[in-house]
Formats: structure tokens, sequence, C-alpha cells
């Protein structure tokens, strides 16, 4: 059974997307956010890694994945961390119901040939859904805090933030061996 450590979290991953560099460059962002009391949506949880470390920091949080194994996966990594975690199935926001401060998303980025059942798809249709269906889920002032890879189609992305009326920054990036992965803040 795969183990993943990250700082004091330790993450059983069996069957689920094993936390790698996308999850870590989030965390490490999420890490240094002040989240007490913040009401906080994840949307693709895998194992739980960023929903642990949300709820670490005082925040109360909700984690939904399309894969079953994720949400079981999820539950159990908190428990074993000593997290209080809501998770539960859903294909993006389908059965999500209410508002919330921040939105988190480590996005299924590669192609579908690439990666397995956490695949989005070819193109950026999954993720330009998610755009379109944030608004309705956030506070006034919430934000969504979106993990993209160059092979996204950035542009595409960029320009679905601006259609739904947030203004977007860029606010961790990493290279790797054939692409950069972005994390992208948006505000409204
Ligand atoms: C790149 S992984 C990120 C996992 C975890 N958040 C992390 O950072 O390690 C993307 C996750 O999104 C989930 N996912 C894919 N399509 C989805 C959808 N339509 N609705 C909800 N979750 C989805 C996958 O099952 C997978 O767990």
């Amino acid at each position: 059974m795969g183990k993943v450590f990250f700082r004091s979290i330790v993450l059983e991953t069996e069957e689920v997307y094993e936390p790698r560099e996308d999850s870590f460059l989030f965390a490490h962002f999420l890490e240094n956010l002040d989240l007490k009391g913040k009401k906080i949506l994840e949307i693709g949880c895998g194992s739980g890694l960023l929903s642990i470390l949300c709820s670490k920091g005082k925040a109360e949080v909700t984690a939904v994945d399309i894969n079953e194994k994720a949400v079981e996966c999820t539950l159990q990594n908190a428990e074993k961390n000593g997290c209080k975690i809501k998770a539960f199935q859903s294909d993006l926001f389908s059965f999500v119901q209410g508002k919330f401060d921040i939105i988190l998303f480590n996005s299924p980025y590669l192609p579908v040939d690439e990666e397995k059942e956490w695949s989005a798809g070819e193109g950026s249709e999954l993720i330009l859904k998610f755009i379109e269906n944030c608004k309705i889920h956030l506070f006034p002032n919430g934000r969504v805090l979106l993990l993209i890879s160059s092979l996204t189609g950035l542009e595409k992305v960029l320009q679905a933030f601006r259609q739904e009326g947030f203004k977007t920054k860029s606010v961790a990036e990493e290279s790797l061996f054939f692409e950069k992965i972005l994390l992208l803040e948006a505000s409204q």
C-alpha cells in the first residue's frame, strides 16, 4: 500500500491519485494562508492531502471527488490524521450545496491516455465547466484556487474566468520536465 508524507500528515493512497509535485505546490501555498474559520470546498480531493491541510488550519472543510475510492480514502486519511472532514461523491458541484469562502481544485489536467481514472479528458472541458459553476458556490468575497498545467490551455482558462467576472493571478508556479504547473487564484 502506498504511503505519502507531508509535514506531519501521513496518507495512504491505494487506488487513488498519489500526491506529487502539483499536490505539493498547492499544499505549500495553502499552509501559508490563514484558513481559520473559513468554509472550504475541495473538488477532486483524491487522497485528501489538501483538505486535511485545511482542516489542520482550522477551516471547515467539505471535500468531493467523482471517484468513490477517493472519497473513502479521504475520509480514512482524515480520521487517521485526527481531522474532521465532510466528504462525498460528486461530479464537480453536482451534489454540493451552499456557499464557501474558498474553492480548491487540483484539476486532472493531463490528456486522457496519460492518466487513468483521474483524467479530465481531452481538452479542458472539465476545467471550463468547473469555472462556470464556481460563482454560485462562493460567498461575495470568495476565491478560487485552481491548479492547472501549461498543457491545459491557459488562455482558455483565463478567458473563462474573465467571462464569469473573476480577476486572476498566478500565485505559485513550477517548471517540470515537459510542462509548467500553475496555481491560479481567481477572485471576484
Ligand atoms: C490531480 S488529482 C488531485 C488529487 C488531490 N486533490 C491532490 O492534490 O493530490 C484530481 C482529482 O480530481 C478527481 N476528479 C476528476 N474528475 C472529477 C469530477 N468531474 N468531479 C470531481 N472530481 C473529479 C479525480 O478523481 C482526482 O482524485
